[in-house]
């Protein structure tokens, strides 16, 4: 991270219904452009919310939500196994499997 162009901080109103959601949903979008741009991103969780906001300076009345650096990647390595989705997916009606 600390090599990154950038760090993106995503932060919310803490008290409107649903921030978490609506700031992951701008998060991931940002993610899915830059990775576009062939940039290499992460999604960070793993921080101290006082140390951050004590960083950037971010009122009390917000939150950080996540953290992304966002930069050139050091390697591309391969995509990583998947779980096939016939395992998990459902069709209609919870558990039941359609592939
Ligand atoms: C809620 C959440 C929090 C995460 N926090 C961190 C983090 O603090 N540090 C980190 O290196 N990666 C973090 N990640 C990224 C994961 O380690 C992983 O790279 C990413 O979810 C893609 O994994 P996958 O290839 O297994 O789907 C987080 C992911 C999620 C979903």
């Amino acid at each position: 991270m600390a090599d990154a162009g950038v760090i993106i901080a995503g932060l919310g109103k803490a008290k409107a219904p649903g921030f978490q959601v609506d700031v992951a949903i701008a998060m991931q979008n940002i993610i899915l452009a830059a990775t576009g741009f062939g940039y290499g991103t992460c999604w960070i969780g793993a921080f101290e919310q006082q140390q951050v906001k004590g960083v950037l300076g971010v009122p009390d009345d917000l939150e950080v939500v996540a953290l992304t650096p966002i930069g050139v990647p050091a390697d591309r390595p391969d995509a990583r196994p998947r779980q096939p989705m016939s395992e998990f997916a459902s069709l209609d009606r919870y558990g039941q499997r359609f592939v």
